[in-house]
């Protein structure tokens, strides 16, 4: 069992819980980024935020995260001088799943990070709960999100009506990997997605 508070290392990022102190490093992230966002995003369209405000909503994160309620993780390079995205785990669709969400800076992209993210985060979410699944939804346009999951092995279930909270979108494209199927992953591959410090 892995406490979800603790930082998950994989071989090119540190995913942990924001502390409101990231605040610069965010700003940064998301000023350099809105165009890349905000098709995706509905968040993104309220920025750019002041310090301040990024301080407050990042010590409302880590509170969530303390109480349980939802984890949001910050993606940093392996020294944490940069912020590289954002991403999290997210207890919204009953004790037996878990969704994963995602985003990375404009500058960030290309380089496989988010699948290393999300498959590190799949792995410490089948350790951390008795999860039956592992759920990523995406606008069914955004195929570069579609490619995350469809790149690590994740099936897809189709597309659906588009439950609550995203006024931007008709349609959710729903992929899923279970317990079962992620285990039986090829060994080495596991063992590469979450490293030692
Ligand atoms: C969705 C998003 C996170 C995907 O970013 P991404 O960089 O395409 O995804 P990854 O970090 O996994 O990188 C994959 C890319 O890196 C390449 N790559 C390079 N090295 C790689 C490696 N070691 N492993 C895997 N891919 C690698 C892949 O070929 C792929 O590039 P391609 O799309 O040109 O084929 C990003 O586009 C984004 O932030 N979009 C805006 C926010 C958003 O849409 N969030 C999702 C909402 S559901």
């Amino acid at each position: 069992m892995i406490h979800p508070l603790t930082p998950i290392y994989t071989p090119r990022l540190v995913l942990r819980c924001w502390k409101a102190s990231d605040a610069p490093l965010l700003k940064a992230a998301l000023d350099s980024s809105l165009d890349h966002l905000r098709p995706w995003m509905p968040w993104a369209n309220q920025e750019p935020s002041t310090i301040p405000t990024l301080e407050a909503r990042l010590a409302g994160f880590a509170e969530d995260f303390r109480q349980g309620r939802d984890f949001i993780y910050g993606i940093f390079n392996r020294d944490e001088t940069e912020v590289l995205g954002g991403t999290g785990l997210h207890l919204r669709n009953g004790p037996q799943d878990i969704e994963i969400g995602y985003w990375l800076r404009a500058s960030a992209t290309g380089q496989g990070l988010v699948s290393e993210s999300t498959s590190a985060l799949t792995t410490v979410a089948f350790a951390t709960w008795p999860l039956e699944t592992v759920t990523i939804v995406c606008d069914p346009e955004n195929r570069r999100s579609a490619a995350v999951p469809a790149r690590l092995g994740y099936a897809c279930q189709g597309t659906f009506p588009v439950k609550s909270g995203q006024p931007d979108r008709d349609l959710d494209l729903i992929w899923r990997t279970s317990r079962a199927a992620w285990a039986a992953r090829s060994p080495l591959n596991a063992t590469r997605t979450v490293v030692a410090r």
